[in-house]
C-alpha cells in the first residue's frame, strides 16, 4: 500500500487495478455532472489514503467508500468516506442538490470529482464532488453501528459481522495485518525459513489433553472407534512445534505463524479455543539465553515496525481504548531495555514473601497461576519478566532435563508481560536419544512417538524453541483488556459462529 504522503506524481505511476477507469453505469440515484459518464476521460480510482496523501490535481478521481458522516447545509453537503485504506476519512464537499435519500450514514457510495486544496487545517486536500452514485443503500436507522458513536469494544462485539466498520476495529485489524507482515519480515530477515505446519494431526504436542478431534460428518461415535478417516484419531493443532523440529533438523532455522487450537473451557480475557501461535525453532542452541534473545528481538522489531508504520491506528487505541494503562510510555520504555531474568525457583521465593495473599498458595513444584504471573510482573517493575527453569514434572516431555537433581528442573522459558501473564513459552529440546526414550516409556508414548525418536537417532543436535500467542501480544502491545476484542470474528457466547 502506498504511505499517505505519496503524492499525485506516486500516485500516477500507480498499477491499473488502483487507477483503472470504471465501466460501472451510472445508477438511478446518482447526481452528475453535464456530460454523460461514457464522454468523460477515466476517472483514476484512488483508495482514500492514497487520496489523503494527494495534492491537488487537475484530472478527475474516483473514490469508494462508506458513509461515514454527512451533513447537509443550506449551500453545501459534507461528507465523510472511508474505504478501510485508513483511520483518516476523506472529506467531499458536494452541491446540496446531490443529496437523495439513499443516501446516509453507512451506505456505500463512488464519488467522481477533482482533489482540491482544502480549506482545513487537519486535512491537505477535499473531494469536490461532480457526482455521487449510491452503490448500496444502508438503512441508518437499524444499522447497528452509529455516526460519531464510540462505545466500548464489549457492546460492539455483539455485531462480529458489521463491527469491523468501526474505527477502533477498523484500526485494530489494519494493526493486525501489519503485524502479521512484520512477524513474518523479521524471521525472513533473519534466514528463518517458513513452514506450514499441518492444521489436522494425531499429536497432542502439549500433552494437555486439551483437543478438538476431528471426524468426518458422518462417523457416529459408534463406528468412530473402527472407521477412522484418517486410520486413527485425529485433532486440530494445539501446537506446530514438533513438526518444525522435523524441519529444524533439515533448514537450521525454521518458523510458522498459524491457527491453534484448544478445547480450554475458559471465558478468561486471555483465552481463544482457536488463536494464531507464532513459533520458532533453531538446531545448533545450547542455551536458552540464545533462545530468549531471539523472543526479545521479535517482540522489539514487530512492534517498533508496527507503530512506525501505523501510528494513527495505534494511537487510537493509547488514546482511547486504553489510556488509562498507559500503555505507550510504558512500552517505548520497554523497547529501550532489556526484559528482566528471573529463575522459577527465586519466583517461588518472591511469592513467597509477597505480602499479597494468593487464592492459589506458592509452593515448589506448583504451576504459576495468573495471580502469581501478574504478581510478579508488578514486583519487577511492570516489565516483561523472563522466568527459567521449570520443574520437571510441570513441563512438556520434549523438555531437556537440566540434570540439576534427579529429573529436576528443565529448560524451559516463560515470558511474562504486564496486564496479560504468559505471552511466550518456550525451552531446549531434550536432543538426547537415552533421556528422551526413557521419558516417553514412562509416560507410555514411546510407540506413539517413534517418529520423534528417529529425529534423535539420525543427526541430532542441541537446538530450543518457542511460540508467542499472537492474540495475546496485540493484547498487550494496544492494551486491549478482552482477547475477543482483537480477533476479527469474535464468537459470542449466544450467537451463531459464523
Ligand atoms: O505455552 P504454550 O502452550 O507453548 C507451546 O505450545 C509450545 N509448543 C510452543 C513452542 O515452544 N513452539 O503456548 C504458547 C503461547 C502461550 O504462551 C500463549 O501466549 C499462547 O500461546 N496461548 C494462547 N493464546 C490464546 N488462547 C489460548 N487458549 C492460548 N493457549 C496458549
Ligand atoms: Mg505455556
Amino acid at each position: 500500500m502506498l504511505g499517505a504522503r505519496g503524492g499525485w506524481r506516486v500516485l500516477r505511476r500507480c498499477p491499473s487495478s488502483i487507477f483503472s477507469s470504471s465501466s460501472s453505469s451510472s445508477s438511478s440515484s446518482s447526481s452528475s455532472s453535464s456530460l454523460p459518464r461514457e464522454q468523460r476521460a477515466p476517472a483514476a480510482r484512488l483508495r482514500v489514503r492514497q487520496a489523503l496523501g494527494a495534492r491537488e490535481a487537475a484530472g478527475e478521481v474516483q473514490v469508494q467508500g462508506w458513509v461515514r458522516s454527512i451533513r447537509a447545509q443550506k449551500e453545501v453537503l459534507f461528507l465523510h468516506i472511508n474505504d478501510g485504506s485508513s483511520l483518516e476519512s476523506l472529506q467531499v464537499v458536494a452541491d446540496p442538490s446531490m443529496e437523495s435519500r439513499d443516501l446516509s450514514f453507512g451506505s456505500a457510495v463512488e464519488v467522481r470529482g477533482k482533489l482540491v486544496k482544502s480549506p482545513h487545517k487537519m486535512q491537505n486536500v477535499e473531494l469536490k464532488a461532480e457526482s455521487i452514485r449510491v452503490v448500496g443503500p444502508c438503512d441508518a436507522l437499524s444499522f447497528p453501528l452509529k455516526a460519531k458513536d464510540r462505545r466500548p469494544l464489549e457492546d460492539i462485539r455483539q455485531f462480529p459481522h458489521l463491527r469491523c466498520r468501526s474505527n477502533a476495529l477498523g484500526a485494530l485489524l489494519r494493526i493486525r495485518s501489519e503485524a502479521t507482515a512484520a512477524i513474518h519480515s523479521f524471521f525472513q530477515d533473519n534466514g528463518y525459513v517458513h513452514i506450514h505446519t499441518p492444521i489436522i494431526t494425531s499429536n497432542d504436542c502439549e500433552g494437555a489433553g486439551e483437543l478438538f478431534q476431528v471426524e468426518t460428518s458422518n462417523e457416529t461415535r459408534e463406528s468412530a472407534e473402527k472407521n477412522h478417516f484418517f486410520n486413527g484419531p485425529a485433532f486440530l493443532t494445539v501446537s506446530g512445534q514438533l513438526h518444525l523440529e522435523v524441519m529444524a533438523g533439515a533448514f537450521t532455522h525454521v518458523f510458522t505463524f498459524g491457527p491453534t487450537f484448544r478445547a480450554e473451557n475458559s471465558q478468561s480475557r486471555r483465552h481463544l479455543a482457536e488463536f494464531y501461535m507464532v513459533e520458532a525453532e533453531l538446531s545448533f542452541t545450547e542455551s536458552l539465553q540464545d533462545i530468549m534473545q531471539v523472543m526479545e528481538d521479535l517482540f522489539k522489531t514487530a512492534t517498533s515496525t508496527v507503530f512506525s508504520r501505523c501510528p494513527r491506528d495505534v494511537e487510537l487505541f493509547h488514546k482511547y481504548v486504553a489510556p488509562a494503562q498507559k500503555t505507550k510510555g510504558r512500552l517505548d520504555q520497554m523497547l529501550k531495555n532489556r526484559f528482566v531474568t528471573i529463575s522459577y525457583n527465586e519466583a517461588v521465593e518472591i511469592l513467597k514473601q509477597a505480602s499479597q495473599t494468593f487464592a492459589f498458595k506458592p509452593e515448589w513444584g506448583c504451576d504459576l497461576q495468573t495471580e502469581h504471573e501478574k504478581y510478579l510482573v508488578q514486583h519487577c517493575g511492570e516489565v516483561p519478566v523472563f522466568v527459567v527453569n521449570y520443574p520437571y514434572d510441570l513441563k512438556p516431555f520434549y523438555m531437556r532435563d537440566n540434570e540439576d537433581g534427579p529429573q529436576r528442573t528443565v529448560a524451559a522459558v516463560d515470558l511474562l508481560v504486564p496486564g496479560i501473564g504468559e505471552l511466550c513459552g518456550g525451552s531446549l529440546r531434550e536432543e538426547r536419544l537415552p533421556f528422551l526414550e526413557s521419558r516417553l516409556q514412562r509416560l507410555g508414548l514411546a510407540d506413539a512417538y517413534q517418529w520423534y525418536l528417529d529425529l534423535r537417532k539420525f543427526g541430532s543436535v542441541p537446538h530450543g524453541g518457542f511460540g508467542m500467542g499472537f492474540e495475546r501480544y496485540l493484547q498487550y502491545i494496544l492494551g486491549v483488556d478482552n482477547i475477543k476484542d482483537v480477533i476479527p470474528f469474535p464468537r459470542f457466547p449466544h450467537s451463531c459462529l459464523l
